[in-house]
């Protein structure tokens, strides 16, 4: 490209185009171009950009994630308060809220009112200044809150800066109110992987949301899929002719300059009207992308919400409608006592199937004991399930007036239910354990469920039921027993034809090859998830150097404790697991690679850390340095190969120093990383 000028019209065109894919595909969700051709102008725009530095607009696509995370998050006074919603809980209070508003503003006409999902995310409000995103802040306390200008810039539906528009002028400053959020399924892959590398999981998709917009480095924003609609405004500064006069122009105009806004919202001429806009979205609720929690009404013409004015915190002219909440009532059938996979045995409630929040439910396992004792539920108590979410059902209340005469309060069993071995108390005085191992079926069953699961040997088609056939006929006492399964014991069994058959012992024979960490993982050795099988796996190569190493040595590894190291060490002493690895070897099992296709550059090097970082957390910069391969270590020793030192690095780094170990700061630590 010749000129300067050249390239700054280029760059422009640029950012015009890319604002608008994006716009397109992710406010509209109706892309015009395929990701390959959008990849192609970012990667023409990064290009140019790279080559010509100075011309870097603030507001470059390119520019959403900025490079470092932030100190801490600054205070925000918004311009204008930031107000919360009265609740209506059904029509008569809706009506009940029309006939206040036209008494307050003395009319007959029928009040239209804009009708909106209510979504439950976060409230954000966004300041625009000529058009510019400017900042961005938390709803707070309503009069104050937090910069959160770094990780909304990371939304990639949230415009930089806004389009032009015939209709409506950009005001020269607008606070744009509305509801980041994330959506259902993103919200399940985010908990999912989580899962996967043991971090926490979210209990629901507004704390999903909530955690993403908290976080000092957008790095972590930018990396959720994030969402936003603009549903108001706070305050604005407006060529008075071209503002909007009603709110169903105000969500117009948003879209119009750029901004999401709901397309589920819409306009009612009157109250009875909005009560069927209601009924609707509740029909349609279970089908949409997000969750939301009710519907707001708004009176739609602004000069009368002046009018209204506030009481306190909230507008008389709004109000939510929230849907009833995700409760239903049943009847306990029976209780029953489960043992789980270590012998741990969980009170679980069956009860006549009963629909909470669109899902048929029909058991509940109670925490514990205390539990049962606190809620004192009995069979054929009449009792309230709550169900949030994904969460596991929860039994919230007894009805004490439906209880049928003679219930017998539950007794703490004092034999295990499987194999009527002894019970002891573990842990807190709630827990009770059955000790038999797997001298005990329900353990013997558990474990080999376990086994055979999607993240450890991932065998398809052999389901609770018949490992429990295969357990009771004896057919198979351990999980190395399915290695020599032949089809003829599995087309004896119930639901089993030719076909499945073959199958199965087809995918058993698949697994045969595996992983050292889904290996690991699948024996179901306490205190060893997903994250502690991989690092085992990294840290030792090979299962005989895992089975040969001792607590000290495992004491060593990134996130392994004492309590953890015990056990590992433990099982791989003890008779039953010997027995059980021998068993595996004559199986033939074949374990590929340590951790299957991960990179392992770093793997000759002992690294420990040391000190705090500004660029990474610790935990991210030790999980970066295990997926290249690397030992992680907690001490400084001769065998360290490279210490990493942060910011107020401590007595590591002058014995490193004592030791010749290689010394790398941060900087060349992320290189090392890239
Ligand atoms: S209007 C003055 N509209 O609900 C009116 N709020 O309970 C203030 N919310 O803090 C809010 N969807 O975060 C409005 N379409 C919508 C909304 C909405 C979700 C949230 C918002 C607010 C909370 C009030």
């Amino acid at each position: 490209m010749s000129s300067d000028s050249d390239v700054k019209s280029r760059l422009k065109a640029l950012y015009v185009l890319i604002n608008d894919h994006s716009h397109k595909y992710h406010a509209l969700d109706a892309p015009i171009v395929s990701d390959a051709e959008y990849d192609l102008l970012f990667q023409e725009l990064l290009f140019i950009e790279n080559s010509n530095p100075q011309f870097i607009d603030k507001n470059s696509p390119s520019q959403r994630v900025g490079s470092k995370p932030l100190e801490g998050f600054k205070k925000i006074t918004h311009l204008e308060q930031m107000l919360s919603l009265d609740n209506a809980f059904d029509g008569n209070d809706l009506q009940d809220f029309d006939k206040r508003i036209t008494e307050r503003l003395n009319t007959d006409e029928c009040i239209e009112y804009s009708c909106e999902p209510k979504l439950d995310g976060v409230a954000a409000n966004l300041l625009y200044r000529s058009g510019e995103l400017d900042y961005a802040s938390t709803r707070g306390d309503g009069k104050v809150g937090e910069d959160i200008t770094h990780n909304i810039r990371t939304i990639q539906s949230v415009p930089l800066k806004l389009n032009n528009n015939k209709s409506f002028d950009i005001p020269e400053l607008l606070e744009v109110r509305g509801e980041v959020f994330i959506e259902l399924k993103d919200f399940e892959e985010i908990n999912k992987h989580s899962k996967k590398n043991g971090l926490k999981v979210f209990a629901n998709p507004r704390n999903a949301a909530a955690g993403s917009l908290r976080q000092l480095d957008p790095k972590v924003a930018s990396g959720r899929p994030l969402k936003f609609f603009a549903h108001g405004f706070g305050s604005v500064n407006a060529g008075k002719e071209k503002f909007p006069q009603l709110q169903s122009e105000v969500l117009q105009a948003f879209s119009f300059w750029g901004l999401p806004v709901n397309p589920r919202s819409g306009l009612v001429k009157s109250i009875e009207e909005g009560i069927a806009f209601f009924n609707k979205i509740e029909k349609d609720r279970s089908s949409l992308p997000y969750e939301i929690d009710g519907v707001v009404y708004k009176v739609n013409k602004l000069s009368y919400q002046n009018t209204l004015g506030k009481v306190s915190r909230a507008p008389r002219w709004a109000i939510a409608r929230k849907f009833p909440a995700e409760v239903g009532i049943t009847i306990i059938k029976s209780i029953s006592f489960q043992v789980g996979r270590v012998g741990s045995i969980t009170p679980v409630a069956e009860f006549e199937p009963t629909i909470v929040g669109g899902v048929t439910i029909s058991h509940a396992s109670i925490h514990n004991f205390d539990e049962i004792a606190r809620l004192d539920v009995r069979e054929g108590d009449t009792v309230s399930i709550k169900r949030a979410g994904d969460v596991i059902p929860q039994i919230i209340r007894v009805d004490l007036d439906k209880r049928p005469p003679n219930s017998k309060a539950i007794n703490v069993p004092t034999k295990c239910p499987s194999c009527s071995g002894p019970l002891a108390k573990e842990e807190s005085e709630a827990i009770l354990k059955c000790k038999a191992g797997t001298n005990c079926t329900a353990q013997r069953i558990e474990s080999i469920k376990h086994f055979v699961s999607r993240n450890a040997m991932n065998i398809d088609g052999l389901g609770e039921k018949i490992i429990q056939q295969l357990v009771n006929l004896k057919a198979i006492d351990d999980p190395s027993d399915l290695y020599g399964l032949r089809k003829e014991v599995l087309v004896e069994l119930d639901g089993f034809a030719d076909k499945s058959a073959t199958n199965l012992i087809n995918s058993i024979k698949e697994s045969k090859t595996t992983t050292l960490q889904r290996f690991i993982y699948s024996l179901g050795i306490r205190e060893v998830g997903e994250a502690t099988a991989l690092n085992l796996s990294i840290y030792f190569k090979s299962l005989d150097k895992i089975m040969s190493a001792s607590e000290d040595e495992l004491l060593e590894i990134n996130d392994i404790g004492p309590v953890a190291s015990h056990y590992i060490a433990g099982y791989f002493r003890s008779k039953e697991g010997l027995d059980l690895l021998d068993k595996f070897k004559s199986c033939g099992i074949v374990l590929e690679n340590p951790v299957g296709n991960a990179d392992l550059k770093l793997g000759d090097q002992i690294i420990v850390i040391t000190g705090s970082f500004s660029n990474i957390s610790r935990r991210q910069l030790k999980e970066e340095l295990i997926r290249l391969g690397a030992k992680v270590s907690s001490s400084v020793s001769s065998k360290s190969t490279i210490l990493i030192a942060g910011e107020k690095p401590g007595s590591k780094l002058s014995k490193a120093k004592d030791l010749g170990v290689i010394i790398l700061d941060e900087e060349k630590a992320l290189d090392l990383l890239n």
